[in-house]
């Protein structure tokens, strides 16, 4: 099976569409959604159909680029004769669709990074024709998807270079192709060895509540023939004592200026269990995903999500009682303090991370 058979986020334009997996359905049915208007796409991000930082991040960019589409049409209805008029009322326009879709998911920093670039583009062109800036909105959101596969495959290398034949790599929720557009982030080195021979023994965590280890990460990585393992959230410290771990790689949502990452709920205990056993511990990020406004991990906003996606939501039948409060955070942080390093595509960062982060991205 070809890594590059997945299409995980593409724009149709024919369509007027932004084209996604639904990855709610995987692993067993895999369905293409053609999502034509803002409230599809808003649904879409908040229902994790389309999930995984740099993946909503080349999704905002498709998607607020149809959306600059549909104004400008209804613009050309108006047929406004002042070019200012129509740029002003263009870039309200434009940034409140913008705002619209950036309160889909508050955690993943690539969702407001894809549209601020997008943003710049439409101040960048002030005063122009609308219809002029459209090109400039498409050739952007594309750069967004072609940048985010490069960056991958750097993260991959990099990764690489801190591994060996056949050693046992653990990894937790789904920072792979599917949340990205190609390799992932954590699971890059893992396409990149497996394709030079490397035989790495890989094993998944599930991930509750929403199994993404599980239905996503176990999939992608298996039906390229990997060697992949899964086991619940609560086998990873049991799993770590058997000696079977030599390193563990996730992906983030979002990574404070100190080096603090959030990512998906359950990767600070993994982080914690990894440094209890001497086990490196590496988060991988693509610099679109580094805040640089936000000091520490203290001010990073966490998803809560449904309670029935904990008591019902992916069972035949309710496994909770009814009305049962529930505690149900999307994400929580990791402290810099217990990552070994931040792998990012233009290198590997140690501590101190305020420096090495600020010296390897902000170039
Ligand atoms: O809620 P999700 O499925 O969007 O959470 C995804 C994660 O936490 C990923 O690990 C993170 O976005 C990195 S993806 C390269």
């Amino acid at each position: 099976m070809d890594i590059n058979d997945l299409e995980v986020v593409d724009l149709d334009e024919k369509d007027g569409a932004l084209v996604i997996i639904d990855q709610t359905k995987l692993p067993g049915v895999t369905e293409y959604l053609h999502l034509h208007t803002q409230k599809e796409i808003w649904d879409a991000i908040k229902k994790l159909q389309v999930r995984g930082a740099p993946a909503i991040g080349v999704a905002a960019g498709f998607g607020i680029y149809l959306a600059a589409c549909d104004i400008c049409e209804g613009l050309h209805a108006k047929n406004m004769a002042d070019k200012n008029e129509a740029y002003d009322e263009f870039a309200s326009d434009f940034f409140n669709a913008s705002d619209y879709l950036n309160s889909s998911r508050p955690t993943a920093v690539n969702l407001s990074w894809a549209l601020k670039r997008m943003g710049k583009v439409v101040s960048d062109h002030k005063g122009e024709a609308p219809a002029s800036i459209l090109p400039h909105l498409k050739e952007e959101s594309y750069a967004i998807k072609a940048e985010d596969q490069a960056t991958n495959k750097a993260i991959g290398e990099h990764a690489l270079s801190l591994l060996k034949p056949h050693m046992g790599l653990l990894t937790h929720c789904n920072a792979g192709l599917l949340a990205t557009t190609k390799y992932g982030t954590a699971t890059a080195a893992m396409y990149l060895g497996h394709e030079r021979g490397y035989g790495f023994r890989i094993y998944c965590d599930e991930t509750r509540p929403l199994l993404q280890g599980a239905r996503l990460t176990a999939w992608e990585l298996s039906r390229v023939g990997m060697d992949v393992t899964l086991l619940c959230d609560n086998m990873a410290n049991s799993l770590m004592k058997s000696g079977k771990i030599d390193a563990v790689f996730t992906g983030c949502d979002r990574v404070a200026a100190n080096g603090d990452s959030a990512n998906k709920i359950g990767t600070s205990y993994v982080a914690l269990a990894a440094k209890r056993h001497g086990i490196p511990f590496y988060i991988c990020a693509p610099s679109s995903t580094i805040d640089f406004d936000m000091p520490d991990g203290d001010a990073i906003v966490i998803e809560q999500r449904d309670p029935d996606e904990v008591t019902e939501a992916w069972y035949k039948n309710r496994m909770a009682p009814e009305n049962i409060k529930v505690y149900n955070p999307a994400f929580d942080v990791t402290p810099a303090s217990d990552i070994t390093a931040i792998i990012t595509e233009n290198g590997i960062a140690r501590e101190p991370f305020t420096e090495s982060l600020k010296e390897l991205c902000c170039r």
